[in-house]
């Protein structure tokens, strides 16, 4: 069993775990993932290292589902039956030069370690973050102390920059030149992210998000498609290069168990309601 030792609410359904789990905290990189499994009869479900000490592990997450939402009922002193990590490839961080990270929602979290490791190499660091409203915003002084210059936006303004986190990016690369992207966010981010930078042709990274299950390249489930070839997301990935990445063909695939998702979220709704 693995320990939560804290728990923060970061933003409204976004939570924040310190999971003690020395071996994967000592092996942890950027870019990495975990599989949790919140007890013996639990989905498993990946989420991204979004920080590490010398004995825990920080996973931020996004109540979206039934697994979110049950692990949203967690508090410090509980426990998780399975954590299994580091998964996927670490980024690939050198120094580049000057480089734009770009976190949307809850994709913010994954982007704070790279960032921070990317400063440590001695890049020019510029973070764009964005969430759709202030409420959903987190880790703004966390990414403030890791960058440069920092943009903020939100999609209603009401705070930062009204604007989604591709109108800034398109102003920065129309302003200077940069030698690396990466984008971390909802599938449709990364996509207008690629497109948007693809004009400048800027070598830009995506962390993609496919369904997964076993997380070790053996059940196939979270393949995408790559430069034309089938790649498993979570041992190939899960950073790929996003002007070869079918994007639509991501979205469709993480539609795919859509209905089930909506009954188990009631069943669970039903069973569990909330106060
Ligand atoms: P469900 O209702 O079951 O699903 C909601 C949606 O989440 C689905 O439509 C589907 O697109 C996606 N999803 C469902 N099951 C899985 C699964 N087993 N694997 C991947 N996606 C699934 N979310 C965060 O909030 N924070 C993170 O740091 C984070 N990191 C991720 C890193 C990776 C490498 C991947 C692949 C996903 C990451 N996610 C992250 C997404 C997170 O795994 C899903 O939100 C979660 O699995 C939803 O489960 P649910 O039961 O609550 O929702
Ligand atoms: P969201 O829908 O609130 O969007 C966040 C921001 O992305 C928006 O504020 C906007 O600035 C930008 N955005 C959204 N649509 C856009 C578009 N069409 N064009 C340009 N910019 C756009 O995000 P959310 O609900 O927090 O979802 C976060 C997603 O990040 C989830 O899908 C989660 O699975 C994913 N995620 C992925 C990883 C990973 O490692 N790949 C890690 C953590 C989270
Ligand atoms: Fe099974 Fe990647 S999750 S192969």
């Amino acid at each position: 069993m693995y320990s939560i030792t804290s728990r923060e609410d970061l933003a409204s359904g976004i939570y924040l775990f310190k999971v003690e789990a020395e071996d994967i905290a000592k092996k942890a990189k950027p870019g990495q993932f975990i599989i949790l499994r919140m007890d013996d009869k639990g989905e498993r479900i990946p989420l991204t290292i979004a920080d590490w000490d010398e004995k825990t592990v920080t996973i931020v997450f996004m109540e979206v589902g039934k697994t979110t939402q049950k692990l949203a009922t967690l508090s410090a002193g509980d426990s998780i039956a399975d954590f299994v990590g580091p998964l996927g490839q670490p980024t690939e961080i050198e120094s580049f030069g000057r480089v734009i990270v770009v976190g949307g929602g809850v994709g913010i979290a994954p982007i704070f370690p790279l960032a921070r490791e990317l400063k440590r190499k001695r890049n020019t660091v510029i973070s764009i973050i964005g969430s759709r409203n202030k409420d959903l915003l987190f880790w703004e002084d966390k990414m403030r102390s890791v960058s440069d210059e920092i943009i903020v936006t939100t999609d209603d303004g009401s705070y930062g920059r009204k604007a989604l986190v591709t109108q800034p990016l398109k102003e920065i690369l129309e302003r200077e030149k940069i030698q690396r992207v990466f984008a971390v966010g909802p599938v449709i981010m990364m996509k207008f992210c690629a497109a948007t930078t693809k004009p400048f042709d800027v070598k830009t990274m995506v962390s993609l998000n496919p369904i997964m299950v076993d997380g070790t390249g053996m059940c196939g489930c979270c393949r995408v498609e790559v430069g034309g070839e089938t790649k498993f997301a979570c041992v190939d990935g899960p950073d790929f290069d996003a002007y070869l990445v079918d994007f639509d063909l991501l979205m469709m695939r993480q539609r795919a168990y859509l209905d089930e998702e909506k009954k188990a979220l009631e069943m669970w709704e039903k069973s569990c309601p909330k106060s």
